[in-house]
């Protein structure tokens, strides 16, 4: 089948690549011509597993750029379009680069279109989309409208789309579904993961994946619903770290207990300094003020982001406690993406963080594996930029592990600890055992687990430090 994707951000892009693999013939459409030019010439513009591989495998033969939608439309019955729907001022989605796809889509329409939006989108979208394909000269029975939201996350983007926990296809007719289910039917079959070359599957894959079909407005709920709970789960558990942390009690093990109820699951219960990225922030303020256009006042939401908002803060006063005085200490800062795996810092946490160590008059040596030559330019004067976690340690008061990146837990501790002035562990990640670090010499602070010293008292703990 020979498929359209507009948009060649994450989604787009991702999408595009994984349709390929699938087996269609792939055209992704994007008016950024630099961008189109450099996915041409294989650049990949973002730091995403497997996609290099997908992109070097597909580009030229199923997978094709351009930057004329007009000329993809025509050759493709499936056009799914996946362009930003970035927050405005006041929490909303700016559906514009989706209205003006719709604008021209209409001009293009030369025969039967299943125009999927694959962007987060707030319900009812898709009506508004059919509406203004038919005011700019679509004719009403050439196209339909689909919802088919993606559930992909940064970082394992590529195996989430191929091994996705479901598939939900949000249609108003038995044309559409099957035209859906013929796309996905390699993974909703099983066929895909056992061809030759298939990217592996990882742990836990539900294979073979199950494809959800529903109303379009089901299916542009289920996926700002999911985003909202999953980021409501994240708030109820630093909530609970911090009660864990004024009782001296321990979240991993409340974490253990809780998560055993097949009901919860123990997954997205990490506690930390809160949840950023470009989606869970901008989805849950714009289902919020869906919730209210609609009558509804979702307190729930408002809860779940100020207690997100309050975790920078309550870990700064961590720092505090740890660190005594702030102004003029030197901080080794590992980790500015908003998680590990990737080179994003939309919304990161741990910029906040840098942000309010600044304010406080600290000095921060700042490493990231990916994410540094994405701040570089606008932090570049406040932030001296390490060229590896050891080089971030030399002659700091603390290290401040702001990003669950791998590399991160499976630092050198003691090539660490000889590098610090004082042997300072601040965690917002959880990354290291606290027992381990403690053994190691370490004073280790963490998020909703009591601390840990050394066995020795702390000047002990310098003399031996000087020592070695
Ligand atoms: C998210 C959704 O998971 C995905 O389904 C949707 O399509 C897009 O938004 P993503 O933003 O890539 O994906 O990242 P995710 O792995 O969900 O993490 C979001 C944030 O929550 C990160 O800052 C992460 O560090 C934080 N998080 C996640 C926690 O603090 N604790 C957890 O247990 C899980």
């Amino acid at each position: 089948m020979q498929v359209t994707v507009v948009g060649s951000g994450y989604v787009g892009l991702v999408a595009s690549a994984c349709l390929a693999e699938l087996g269609q013939q792939v055209i992704c459409v994007d008016s950024d011509r630099a961008k189109i030019d450099a996915l041409q010439r294989g650049e990949t513009p973002i730091h995403e597993r497997f996609l290099p591989e997908l992109l070097a495998r597909h580009c030229g033969t199923r997978l094709k750029f351009t930057s004329s939608l007009a000329d993809a439309v025509k050759s493709s019955s499936v056009i799914f379009v996946a362009v930003g729907t970035p927050s405005t001022e006041s929490g909303d989605c700016d559906l514009s680069a989706v209205e003006a796809v719709a604008r021209e889509l209409s001009r293009s329409v030369n025969e039967y279109k299943l125009v999927v939006q694959k962007s987060t989108v707030p319900v009812c979208t898709s009506e508004w989309v059919r509406r203004i394909m038919v005011l700019n000269g679509a004719p009403e029975t050439s196209f339909e409208i689909a919802s088919n939201p993606e559930f992909l996350r940064e970082g394992t983007a590529v195996t989430d789309f191929l091994y996705p926990d479901r598939i939900v296809v949000g249609v108003n007719s038995k044309r559409a579904a099957s035209l859906l289910r013929d796309i996905y039917r390699p993974l909703t079959n099983g066929s895909y993961v056992r061809q030759k070359n298939a990217i592996p599957e990882p742990d836990e894959a539900r294979i073979p994946t199950r494809l959800i079909e529903t109303g379009a407005r089901s299916a542009e709920l289920i996926k700002h619903a999911s985003n909202a709970f999953l980021a409501m789960k994240i708030s109820f558990i630093n909530a609970v770290a911090n009660i864990c942390e004024a009782v001296d009690a321990d979240i991993e093990q409340v974490c253990a207990g809780i998560g055993a109820d097949a009901r919860i699951g123990d997954r997205f219960l990490s506690p930390g300094i809160g949840y950023g990225g470009s989606c869970f922030p901008k989805d849950l303020k714009a289902f919020r003020a869906i919730a209210r256009e609609s009558g509804y006042d979702f307190r729930l939401l408002d809860e779940v982001i100020r207690i997100n908002e309050e975790q920078c803060r309550h870990f700064l006063r961590k720092v505090r406690n740890a660190l005594w005085t702030l102004k003029g200490k030197r901080l080794a800062v590992l980790g500015l993406a908003f998680k590990g795996g990737t080179d994003d810092v939309r919304e990161s946490p741990a910029i906040a963080m840098i942000e309010l160590l600044l304010r406080e008059g600290c000095e921060v040596a700042a490493y990231d594996p990916a994410a540094m030559p994405k701040c570089r330019e606008w932090l570049q004067e406040r932030v001296i930029f390490a060229e590896s976690a050891y080089d971030a340690a030399e002659s700091a008061d603390a290290i401040l592990l702001l990003s669950d990146w791998e590399e991160f837990a499976a630092l050198d501790l003691q090539r660490l600890r000889r590098a610090l002035k004082y042997p300072i562990v601040i965690d917002g990640r959880n990354l290291y055992d606290r027992e381990m670090m403690a053994q190691r010499g370490f004073m280790y602070y963490s998020v909703g687990r009591p601390d840990a010293f050394p066995r020795e008292s702390p000047e002990h703990v310098s003399q031996l430090k000087k020592a070695s």
